[in-house]
């Protein structure tokens, strides 16, 4: 989000076009300082024509202590070399001229590609944002409804999150969460190579209830076969420098897209029910991983519609699997019939049973696996690992 600072603040008008509609004007330093602090959501300041030098500077420097996340530029009616050094000197990102919005446009988008990198890149080279995929190696167990429902609970919960829709033949996370794509991960195969954080932005589809983003699958079925693995790699890398989780639904195969995401991924729930075939699929797809060298602590089980009475139970998926259950999810007539409505269970109805399961999950097996405290005031929106390195 955009904050816009000018002692005129009406004169945010003559910028909508390169600051969008959402960016919000503040008249005077204080209120902007505020905003600032009390906005994690707030990644850009964007200071007016009106602003003096000295005020602009002043800001600029507290902003780099306080919030150095916040990329700074300064707009002048004039550009001179004394402006550029002072401003370069007290980290502003960059300067333009007032009556130049497409340098503006650019100027932003550079600004957001540098937080990009610098939330996506620790100074160790581990990248921040959790990639998360969640498989099964056996057809209809449950995939895409753990991974609708858990990354629309996580936006719920203000992580900054994106759902990829990897079953790119005949995925159906749209259609789960009443969504109608205008673009889709189709999109991005002419970005192959150069995908940016704009680029990535400009295909995802909001989930208004949760404010998750949804990476849709192709409209074409056919299209699956036209993008290149290297791109889930690309699109994944991209995400993880400005969400902090990305969930990736997948197929019931190990195609070379889910390769590409399990290979990039910090964790994988795999999903078991209670029947034999899938049973023998966990088991296979556990010693196919084993074989790809994917660390076995970076996985988690979950048993779907665990208490189905068919003559199985956990304790024999256990034995078969030799590996523990992170999570049992129970089943319930209630599960199909909130997709047949286009709504998440776990946000529309929270103390449902697969609900609190699913909570569950996504609280102790994600959350705070990854190091948020869930005992504190929520984390910052974006950037949340950051303290962490
Ligand atoms: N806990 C549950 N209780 C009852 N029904 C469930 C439960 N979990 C999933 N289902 C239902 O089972 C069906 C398959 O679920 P889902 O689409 O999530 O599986 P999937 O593994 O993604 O399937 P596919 O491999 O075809 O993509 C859906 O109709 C879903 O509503
Ligand atoms: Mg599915």
């Amino acid at each position: 989000m955009i904050l816009y600072w000018d002692s005129s603040p009406g004169s945010i008008e003559n910028y909508r076009f390169a600051l969008g509609s959402q960016a919000m004007s503040l008249d005077s330093a204080s209120l902007t300082f505020r905003a600032l602090h009390e906005n994690a959501a707030a990644d850009h300041l964007v200071i007016g024509p009106g602003v003096s030098l000295e005020s602009a500077m002043g800001l600029a420097e507290e902003i780099r202590v306080e919030r150095p996340d916040v990329g700074v530029l300064l707009i002048r009616q004039r550009l001179d070399v004394t402006t550029l050094s002072q401003a370069l000197r007290v980290g502003v990102r960059e300067v333009v001229a007032a009556d130049d919005q497409s340098a503006l446009v650019e100027a932003l988008r550079r600004s957001r590609d540098l937080s990009a990198r610098m939330a996506g890149v620790s100074p160790g080279g581990a990248s921040f944002g959790k990639v998360i995929t969640v498989f099964s190696a056996k057809g209809g167990v449950g995939k895409t409804t753990l991974a609708t429902n858990v990354a629309a609970l996580l936006a719920k919960a203000g992580r900054r999150t994106l759902l990829v829709d990897l079953d790119l033949a005949f995925g159906d996370v749209a259609i789960s969460l009443h969504l109608a794509p205008t673009r889709t991960v189709s999109e991005a195969r002419a970005m192959t190579g150069h995908l940016d954080l704009e680029g990535l932005e400009s295909l995802v589809t909001r989930h208004d209830p949760s404010g998750l983003d949804v990476l849709c699958a192709p409209q074409d079925p056919g299209d699956a076969d036209r993008l290149p693995p290297t791109l889930v790699a690309e699109i994944l890398r991209v995400a993880r420098g400005s969400f902090d989780y990305i969930i990736v639904d997948t197929p019931p195969s190990f195609t070379e897209h889910v390769l590409a995401a399990v290979d990039v991924s910090d964790l994988l729930i795999l999903i078991a029910t209670l029947d034999i075939p899938a049973v023998k699929n966990l088991r296979v797809a556990l010693d196919t991983l084993d074989a790809l060298g994917s660390p076995k602590e970076s996985r988690i089980i979950v048993l779907n519609r665990s208490d189905a009475k068919v003559g199985l139970n956990p304790d024999d998926v256990v034995g078969a699997i030799h590996s523990p259950i992170s999570v049992q999810i129970p089943g319930s007539i209630a599960v199909p019939a909130a997709v047949n409505r286009g709504v998440s269970l776990a946000l529309e109805e929270p103390r449902h049973p697969v609900s609190v399961a699913l909570a569950d999950l996504a609280d102790r097996e994600i959350r705070v696996r990854f190091g948020e405290d869930l005992t504190t005031a929520p984390a910052r929106r974006r950037g949340l690992f950051r303290s962490r390195t």
